[in-house]
């Protein structure tokens, strides 16, 4: 959460950092600032809101300098305010410092700092760093900066100004994300790749503890003993405009419509007709699958759920036992992991701090980790033994959509790979799963021509405070999911329950009127599911069901229906997913919500 920019380089910093800014909003949008070096001397313009309302303070008292920071909040510590905003600064506001991340012992800084006569004025923790750097500083500001991380516990990615040396810009990570991007004459600092794309594809991942000095001669990356590392400098394979909108309203709607290409994409070289399943970049030997006794799927959110339909595939598959987990669960119980058990965690970022701590946690106790993310050089990435690299490009809408279904794309082809090692399907079954799972782009094609039926449920149903999503086996995996779109982004309380549970509880809450969404796609229990409609229905139940082409008998039941084009009993997810989504798409808008930047959420978790 919160995004970092940094710019060097011969061009005026303000309008860079504010384009940085907004291509990173999407990770925190309470309050936003700039600091820029103006003829040497440290200026800061911030201000609570949106980067629009820095845009127009900004256009105010525009500010000079081809060197600055910036960054755009999502509030840990301090309410949002203007006084709580980044960057911040020393006392004598000779050093300007914008962070990323938690400064845990910050408590302890701050009274040790205050013993040395130092004063503060903001409720943020971050405002201990640009005055543990002026302790330090001894006519070096990388160092002062090397000291002052020494001090400091948690997560953190800063950029750091300084009107003592006016020429440069100091950067460090731990446990937060930061790229450099290296241009021509010029260079940036961000949370993350899209920030720097208009200006340049090559970047360098930096290593948590890694220091990198950017100054007019170029980009120098130092280790914590204050020697040269030689990085290898990444390029970039997305473009600046698979980060637009392109034409659509909103980028979650966009996203939606990507969905065929992507599924696509994730399959492309990975999925062919007669040929081996090709897991290029998973490197686990035969050998230590067959070894395999437990998979643990660990994630957040989405991911999660994406986890969840994981373990009904690779169990169904491949018959090796799956446990899920969310990861703020996993890393704080005593899990059973030894060498023999494969963990496999899922993170569209691949920057999520609980994920994250999850697969350091299994690594020391010697599981081997398989990572599926869509971000290539994340920290996840990196420190994952396998990576399988979901090819949906940027998503930037907050809500999670096109990575979900490629996440669950990865899931299928990693369960199959290992059904065809554990011997546990036959070529033919194989075949004819990968022969269907190439047909899903045609099928989610298919499913977004016929949203007009989403649009019209969602136009009558939209001022409802409550709803419900039921499914059994994979649709109630997938329940789950639609649940947590449909509430993160239009508010709507919503909770998702497994069709055989509803007697157990959750009826007393049917009443006249109440929406019930209902996933019926599963053929083995597709009469269980009827079932559970005429016991909504009977107690006054308005319901949405979702079945397979051809189920029109459903239709007698509820009050709207929509088909899903057939397909195999493990792949309705990737497909069922889709009017979900648009079904808290057309639900949020009709509400008038802001359906990109919902409240409260930011895009990447990197704190916990
Ligand atoms: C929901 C959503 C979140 C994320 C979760 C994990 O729409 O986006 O629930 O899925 O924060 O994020 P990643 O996948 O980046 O680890």
């Amino acid at each position: 959460m919160c995004g970092i920019v940094g710019y060097f380089g011969n061009r005026r910093a303000d309008s860079i950092l504010l384009q940085g800014l907004e291509k990173l909003e999407y990770r925190g949008y309470d309050s936003a600032g700039v600091s820029i070096l103006d003829n040497d001397s440290l200026k800061i313009v911030k201000c609570k809101g949106r980067i629009k309302n820095l845009r127009d303070k900004l256009s105010k008292n525009p500010l000079n300098g081809t060197i600055g920071i910036g960054h755009t909040r999502w509030a840990t510590h301090g309410e949002p305010s203007d006084l709580n905003a980044h960057p911040h600064t020393n006392e004598k506001a000779t050093i300007s410092v914008v962070h990323n991340g938690i400064i845990e012992n910050y408590i302890h800084l701050k009274e040790w700092l205050c013993s040395h006569g130092y004063n503060f004025s903001t409720d943020t923790d971050t405002e201990v760093i640009p005055n543990l750097i002026d302790y330090y500083y001894n006519g070096s500001i990388i160092e002062a900066v090397i000291k002052a991380t020494q001090k400091m516990e948690g997560s953190y990615a800063i950029g750091v100004i300084s009107s003592y040396e006016p020429d440069k810009i100091v950067a460090v990570r731990k446990d937060s994300p930061l790229i450099i991007g290296a241009g021509k004459e010029e260079a940036f600092i961000a949370s993350d790749v899209t920030a720097v794309l208009n200006y340049t594809r090559d970047v360098y991942y930096l290593d948590d503890k890694e220091f990198a000095i950017i100054t007019k001669e170029g980009v120098e990356i130092l280790s914590e003993e204050g020697e040269t590392i030689e990085k290898e400098l990444s390029h970039v394979t997305w473009n600046a405009e698979a980060a637009e909108k392109g034409g659509y309203k909103h980028f979650m709607l966009k996203e939606i419509h990507e969905q065929p290409k992507v599924i696509r994409d994730t399959m492309t070289s990975r999925i062919v007709l007669g040929e081996d399943i090709n897991l290029d970049g998973i490197t686990i030997s035969n050998d230590e699958i067959n070894n395999i006794n437990k998979i643990y799927i660990v994630a957040c959110g989405t991911a999660y759920h994406a986890g969840i339909v994981g373990k009904y595939v690779i169990e169904k598959l491949a018959k090796i036992p799956v446990e899920v987990d969310v990861a703020s669960e996993f890393r704080y119980r005593e899990p059973m992991i030894n060498e023999n058990t494969l963990m496999i965690v899922i993170s569209q970022s691949g920057e999520t701090a609980d994920t994250l701590a999850a697969l350091r946690l299994a690594k020391k106790n010697g599981a081997r980790v398989i990572a599926i993310t869509n971000v290539m050089g994340s920290t996840i990435s990196r420190e994952a033994n396998d990576v399988f690299y979901t090819w949906a490009g940027p998503e930037i809408a907050v809500a999670s959509t096109k990575a979900y279904v490629t996440q669950l794309i990865a899931i299928d082809t990693i369960a199959l790979y290992l059904a065809k090692l554990k011997n546990s399907l036959s070529d033919a079954e194989i075949e004819e799963i990968k022969e269907e799972m190439l047909k899903l782009p045609e099928k989610a094609e298919k499913i977004l021509e016929s949203k007009e039926v989403i649009q019209k449920f969602a136009a009558e149903n939209y001022m409802h405070k409550d709803m419900f999503f039921l499914g059994r086996g994979l649709d109630y995996a997938v329940a789950m999911e639609g649940s947590l779109k449909l509430k993160e982004i239009s508010y709507i309380h919503s909770e998702a329950y497994p069709g055989g549970e509803l007697k157990h509880g959750p009826i007393a809450l049917i009443e006249d009127g109440t929406v019930v969404i209902v996933l019926a796609t599963q053929e083995k229990v597709f009469d269980k599911m009827v079932s559970n409609i005429k016991e909504v229905v009977t107690r006054g139940g308005k319901i949405l069901a979702f079945a397979p082409e051809g189920h029109t008998e459903i239709e007698k039941s509820v009050h709207s229906a929509l088909y899903i084009p057939e397909t195999l009993p493990i792949l309705y997810p990737v497909i069922s997913v889709i009017p979900l989504q648009l079904l808290s798409y057309y639900m949020a808008t009709a509400k008038g919500c802001d359906v990109d930047k919902p409240r409260n959420l930011a895009k990447s978790v990197t704190v916990e």
